[in-house]
């Protein structure tokens, strides 16, 4: 007798069997032939490696996971590491809150649990700076909890198998019990680990790779002949842009100046040359006129970043002076000494327009 197959009968074994074969090998990562030699996932590699992983790419975190590691073995040796150090080595993949929130979870972990992180879904979310997904991601791929993981990947996914037509994010209850009932007793983290792998590689955004996939007899998106519009999506509203200037001073013998940014707020206690406040008046300061010191300042282009909440158009400016001049609020960098400095990617590009090569040329 002929069985249709629908989602109703879907489980998790098809793309267990897949991952099996077509897992990526990730640095943090215990792959199946790596467990069946018993080898352990490390939580402190987990957790690290899921924080770092939110927005940002596997091929991005890569150097900065094993940064991390080179610098702080153990949880203790970052719990231990001065704030500083931790923002310097975080500078470049962005939201800077969660640098200061992994420092402050690894205290937590080094003081309240004797440098072993708690091994459920609820001991790991009274972490601070732990939130669902991070919970559940080191429930699951650590512990081998049968936590239901859900990221950007696992949303494709579970809304093509099941043609899930709410808009995004209203949709997401729904998805996470669908991620829920398919998250099998055994081996729910690879079952997790799978779901991700299978979105990066063959459940993609554009042109999904739906003969390779292991779910091709029973996705509903495929049977409608158009997986590519799942996850639908809500209308995007514009981001509004703000404005502003920034300044920056070269020396004759290549220093440049340097400031600390206030502790709250956007890029709290990161690294930045002078700039003005970023405003979303349209008169917003995009001259010369809050420039830190007199100087022939000259034009050096605009820079744009995209923010969360809002776009953000820099005018740069650029002046040459014969030595240092003594700044309050500020000190002189050497441009080889910029890597070992907490500077936002927005503050790499405003230098980068002005001295092109100054990433170049530094030590790193
Ligand atoms: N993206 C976020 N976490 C991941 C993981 N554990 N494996 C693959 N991709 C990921």
């Amino acid at each position: 007798m002929m069985t249709i197959r629908t989602p109703d009968a879907l489980t998790a074994s098809p793309l267990l069997e897949w991952y099996d074969r077509h897992h990526r090998d990730l640095p943090w990562r215990v792959s199946p032939p790596m467990a069946k030699r018993g080898i352990k996932a490390d939580p402190y590699h987990i957790w690290l490696s899921e924080v770092m992983l939110q927005q940002t790419t596997v091929q991005a975190v890569k150097p900065y996971f094993a940064n991390f590691l080179a610098k702080w073995p153990s949880v203790s040796d970052l719990a231990n590491a001065p704030v500083e150090e931790v923002m310097a080595a975080w500078a470049g993949l962005g939201y800077y809150a969660r640098a200061r929130n992994l420092k402050k979870c690894a205290e937590a972990v080094a003081s309240a649990h004797g440098g072993i992180f708690p091994d459920t879904e609820d001991g790991l979310k009274a972490l601070p700076g732990i939130g669902d997904y991070t919970a559940a991601a080191v429930a699951a791929i650590a512990f081998n909890r049968q936590a239901a993981v859900m990221d950007g990947n696992v949303e494709r996914v579970i809304s093509r198998l099941y043609a899930i037509a709410t808009p995004l994010p209203a949709a997401k209850p729904l998805m996470r019990q669908k991620v829920a009932l398919l998250t099998p007793a055994a081996r729910p983290g690879d079952f997790a680990q799978a779901m991700m792998d299978l979105g990066a590689t063959i459940c993609t955004p554009k042109r999904p790779a739906c003969s390779l996939c292991p779910f091709n007899g029973s996705c509903e998106a495929l049977a409608l002949h158009d997986p590519e519009q799942f996850p639908v999506k809500a209308a995007k509203k514009e981001k509004p842009v703000r404005r502003g200037a920034a300044y920056v001073a070269v020396t004759a013998d290549g220093e440049i100046l340097l400031r600390r940014r206030i502790e709250s707020g956007l890029l709290g206690g990161m690294t930045e040359v002078p700039t003005t406040a970023w405003t979303a008046r349209q008169d917003g300061e995009t001259t010369t006129e809050a420039a830190p010191f007199e100087a022939k300042w000259e034009s050096a282009g605009t820079v744009t970043h995209v923010f969360t909440h809002f776009e953000l158009r820099l005018s740069i400016f650029r002046a040459a002076i014969p030595k240092p001049i003594q700044i309050d609020d500020g000190w002189w960098e050497p441009v080889t000494n910029l890597e070992a400095q907490a500077l936002p990617t927005i503050m790499k590009k405003a230098i980068t327009a002005a001295i092109p090569l100054a990433f170049k040329t530094a030590k790193g």
